[in-house]
């Protein structure tokens, strides 16, 4: 009798308890109602870990021959663990001619020579796992090396392999009696995006470079093949994929239809100048990703996330899915990389808006991520300022839901300029001299600096793929580690904190918000709560956040952590400051905790 009553008890307590934590989780201001379901044991690895994107041919070269590789990187799984970031994405090392540098790949189950081979890549995995890091591989389903043999064979129209690409017929011959491709598809590399192939008499498809035909999803073999490359990997013991280029998977399939041109256009050649109508977010692509999801989920604990680039928030969100079918576990925000191209565009509103956009955007159940850069666009750091390394640190990493950082964004790595005669990209070559500059992707890859010796450290060879940033003698791993202050410390310091429960499981509010400033707020029930404050403008200010706000704040304030640009005597960690006078430098992020009382 007792015995059943005091188990009667305990159940109340926990209904109640329950029911007082999902209270706690929605009833602040503004919301994130995202994680009232993940307990401790069961949140996925990926909503607790910041991502960080390994670019194999820069980040340290063991093998030397003046490019990265996989045994550079397993070098730096120390320093990968101290940085306190708990998932590593390589870019490409499968086989590949290396035309798109790894994204043109030719064998998807090897390892290209000049990453290593299988039994590096084994001991990457093995070293990783062990120091309790996840890897996750970039998985480029669209398209394929030319040359692979699935493309020589479809080229013969060798059996099952005739469809396996995207062949058409010409519309007709122009007056020098040359084909003329179906349609006026353009490539995202610029021109057409038809190859005439002279051997089987049809034109391809290529979304990006000829040397990158697309793939035909709508031949079944390509998919199945698709799966099994998946389950290669996944049976290796990788822990999820980057899945290339998605919204190109599928085009329509009549290819007599041209694409709208956007009005005003004047470049005939430049993919921005038409409409993607055709070419992009087919609905065809849903089914196939959930296929890749029903398959990753008969793993335990595997991530997918989808590049998808596009400004339409409806078209976004679509590749979450939803709670009933589910899809990636997220495409990456790339608002912050869209919106925020240079300083000019980086208030505190247009931050606070291209937050929001993402936050109250979101499916529900599905959770954010914030990403500054990658191997695709300039630096943050030169795009914005370096002033800004720190507080834009603080933001991806204290705002709730998954940072993905890019290799050399924790010490604020800038772009290095490429001369012409060095450009690899072939974004950049298409250009030409003139306009290679305002489209190569070399400047934001070049090799990460370690410390200040020769080639900064990267490598034992005479020479380098792409040059090392020529600042490395002072911008370095080993200088900010020995530094009192550095981008690194500030980072390592920041991926600590962000394991607290009020970052993992708090609601975020944005207490001020003005054209100099962002702030942002982390609470939790009986949590301390944390306040974080940056200065977009390019001045030092004194703002006094009590005047400004839509919440009520205390008069002070302790710091915590501020940007390495502040050496005031009276803002250093640990002391308190007043929020009617908060100095700031320019660029400046401080992390605040409030005290009690208001
Ligand atoms: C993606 C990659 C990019 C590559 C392209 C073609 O956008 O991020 O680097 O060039 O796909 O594969």
């Amino acid at each position: 009798m007792k015995r059943s009553l005091l188990i009667t008890a305990f159940i109340v307590i926990l209904v109640l308890a329950a029911v007082t934590l999902t209270i706690s989780l929605t009833s602040s201001s503004e919301v994130m109602g995202t994680q009232a379901d993940e307990e401790a044991s069961d949140v996925p690895f990926w909503k607790t870990s910041i991502i960080y994107q390994a670019y194999p041919r820069s980040i340290s070269d063991e093998l030397p021959d003046g490019t990265g590789d996989l045994v550079g990187i397993t070098s730096k799984v120390d320093y990968l663990r101290d940085l306190g970031v708990g998932v590593v994405w390589l870019s490409p090392i499968y086989e590949s001619p290396m035309k798109d540098f790894g994204y043109d790949i030719s064998n998807y189950t090897a390892i290209d020579p000049v990453f290593g081979d299988m039994d590096d890549f084994d001991e990457l995995v093995a070293r990783f796992h062990e120091h309790g890091l996840k890897v996750i591989m970039d998985f480029v389903p669209n398209h394929s090396s030319d040359q692979h043999e699935w493309f020589q064979k479809s080229v013969r129209r060798e059996e099952p392999y005739t469809d396996y690409y995207v062949w058409a017929d010409p519309k007709g011959t122009d007056d020098d009696g040359s084909p003329i491709p179906p349609n006026n598809w353009l490539s995202v590399f610029r021109g057409s995006a038809w190859q005439w192939n002279e051997e089987r008499g049809q034109f391809f498809y290529h979304q990006f470079l000829a040397s990158q035909p697309d793939l035909n999803f709508r031949t079944p073999a390509v998919r199945e093949d698709m799966q099994k490359i998946l389950t290669f990997w996944l049976d290796k013991g990788v822990d999820g994929f980057r899945v290339d280029a998605i919204l190109h998977l599928f085009e329509v399939k009549d290819l007599t239809l041209n694409e709208p041109e956007v009005p005003g256009s004047e470049d005939p050649d430049d993919y921005a100048s038409l409409n993607h109508i055709y070419t992009t977010d087919l609905p065809e692509t849903f089914p196939v990703i959930r296929d890749w999801r029903v398959l990753l989920d008969q793993y335990p604990d595997k991530l997918l996330m989808l590049e998808v680039y596009s400004n339409n928030m409806e078209t976004l969100m679509k590749y979450y899915g939803n709670e009933t079918y589910p899809l990636g576990d997220f495409p990456f925000n790339f608002l912050l990389i869209d919106h925020l191209k240079n300083r000019s565009e980086l208030t505190g509103e247009s931050l606070r808006t291209t937050v929001g956009l993402w936050l109250d955007n979101l499916p529900k159940g599905k959770w954010p991520n914030w990403v500054l850069g990658n191997h695709d666009v300039g630096r943050v750091a030169s795009r914005v300022g370096e002033d800004l390394v720190d507080a834009l640190n603080m933001v991806i990493l204290l705002l709730p839901g998954t940072p993905v950082t890019y290799y050399g964004e924790e010490i604020g790595m800038l772009d290095t300029f490429i001369s012409w005669e060095d450009t690899q990209d072939p974004q950049g070559c298409h250009w030409g001299p003139d306009h290679y500059q305002e489209h190569s992707r070399d400047p934001a890859r070049t090799p990460m600096q370690w410390d200040e010796s020769k080639f900064a450290g990267f490598t034992t060879a005479n020479s380098t793929w792409l040059p090392v940033n020529p600042n490395y003698k002072t911008l370095n791993v080993a200088a900010q580690i020995l530094a009192q202050t550095s981008h690194l410390k500030i980072y390592r310091e920041l991926a600590v904190l962000r394991r607290e429960e009020v970052f993992m499981k708090g609601n975020v509010s944005f207490p001020v918000i003005t054209k100099d400033i962002f702030t942002f707020m982390r609470h939790l029930e009986s949590y301390e709560q944390y306040l974080v404050v940056v200065n977009l403008s390019q001045k030092p200010v004194e703002v006094n956040l009590l005047q400004n706000t839509t919440q009520e704040l205390p008069q002070k304030a302790n710091v915590v952590m501020r940007s390495i640009t502040d050496t005031s005597e009276n803002t250093k960690p640990g002391m308190e400051v007043p929020l009617d006078k908060l100095p700031l430098t320019a660029g400046e992020g401080m992390v605040l905790t409030l005290s009690s009382e208001v």
